[in-house]
């Protein structure tokens, strides 16, 4: 069995942090979500795997490379222009050959894996499977249709939908999909469908069944949803200190340090988890913050946050709370006369100041 893992596409939603990196590697609980994909898949026994890249290719090569480093093989498939899920797929038929595969959308992270899944498709002879979960806001994913234990239809962001079950961005599927990908047509908005794909099979009489995700279920497409995989993350963490801490410092809850992190004189109160080399000073980290390598931190405090890597925060009077803070941002207060607030923020940034009021 292959793997076919998503990771092209624009992530406009995520702008600033998208017009310089990938959206799939934003980091939660300090581990790309494209990583925890990558893990997912190959605990599950592939090691087979295609990823689509697109405009952000070179970055997530560099940061995948061949794949060693989960003990895979993996092949990279340019994607011109994010033209659908199912496009995507077309596009990958002559690297997924005849192999049954499971596709993993590089934005999606879930609780528990993938095995179960990939096991109980290897034992029967379905044409695909997808993956579904309950949620309270159905109207802003692909919704399944069931009848008598099997999918009857699939709509893609219904307005009025059909049920509470959402597409989780996994799907197994046999070659039988690229006779479904190469008859729809693009959709309303202008994208090769996935749910469009699966619709095909349906009425052209192939097997499609659910799968019910137990687990939680993330799409990290907005900051509020990164910051809560955040959190569910952070949750599960075991408790590591490798760094060093000193000074009058306070380590308490579920606290990884990585190696070469440095906490002076601070106060970290989990669940948090510091990357390698990251320095904190003087400084409260509370719970639910993730802080990537190489950062700086001092006179400051942080909660509910994702840091990413090299950034700098000094000296900053107000708690920092709710943030997604892109890689190598400053933070610093200022002393030069006269006292105002001086700002390089690229297009989309978010700024929420301490007002008087
Ligand atoms: O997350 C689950 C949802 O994912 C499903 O419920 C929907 O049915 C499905 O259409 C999809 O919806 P999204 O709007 O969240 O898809 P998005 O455009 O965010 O793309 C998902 C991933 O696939 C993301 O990592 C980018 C990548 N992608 C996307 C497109 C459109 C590509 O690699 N190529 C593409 O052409």
């Amino acid at each position: 069995m292959k793997a076919l893992v998503l990771s092209g596409g624009k992530g406009t939603r995520l702008r600033p942090i998208t017009y310089t990196s990938a959206k799939q590697l934003v980091p939660v609980a300090n581990r790309p979500v494209l990583f925890r994909v990558l893990d997912a898949i190959t605990e599950a026994g592939i090691t087979d795997i295609g990823i689509v890249v697109g405009d952000t290719a070179e970055e997530v090569m560099k940061a995948v490379g061949d794949g060693s480093a989960w003990n895979a093989k993996v092949t990279y498939i340019r994607q011109e222009a994010p033209l659908g899920l199912a496009h995507a797929v077309k596009i990958s038929q002559d690297y997924l050959g005849d192999d049954r595969f499971v596709m993993f959308l590089g934005d999606n992270v879930i609780q528990g894996g993938i095995k179960n899944l990939v096991t109980g498709f290897q034992q029967h002879n379905w044409n695909a499977q997808i993956v579904l979960k309950e949620v309270e806001n159905p109207s802003q994913f692909g919704v399944a249709e069931l009848k008598n234990g099997r999918v009857v239809r699939l709509v893609e962001k219904p307005k009025e939908p059909p049920s509470n079950l959402a597409l989780v961005g996994i799907y197994m599927f046999d070659h039988h999909i690229f006779e479904a990908v190469n008859a729809i047509k693009p959709s309303w908005r202008g994208e090769l469908e996935i749910t469009d794909a699966i619709q095909y099979l349906i009425e052209h009489g192939y097997e499609v069944y659910p799968y019910f995700h137990k687990g939680w279920w993330i799409d990290t497409g907005k900051m509020e949803d990164l910051l809560e995989a955040n959190r569910l993350l952070l949750d599960e963490i075991t408790p590591c200190i490798e760094g060093e801490v000193r000074g009058n410092s306070y380590i308490a809850g579920r606290v990884v340090i990585e190696q070469g992190a440095e906490i002076v004189d601070s106060t970290i109160r989990g669940p948090v988890a510091i990357g390698r080399n990251t320095h904190i000073e003087n400084a409260y980290v509370g719970p639910y913050t993730s802080i990537y390598h190489s950062c700086f931190i001092k006179n400051c405090e942080i909660e509910h946050c994702i840091i990413m890597e090299e950034v700098h925060i000094e000296d900053v009077p107000f708690r920092l709370e709710e943030s997604l803070i892109g890689r190598y941002v400053e933070i610093k207060a200022a002393s030069a006369k006269p006292k105002a607030y001086r700002m390089m923020l690229g297009d989309h940034s978010k700024v929420g100041l301490v007002s008087n009021g």
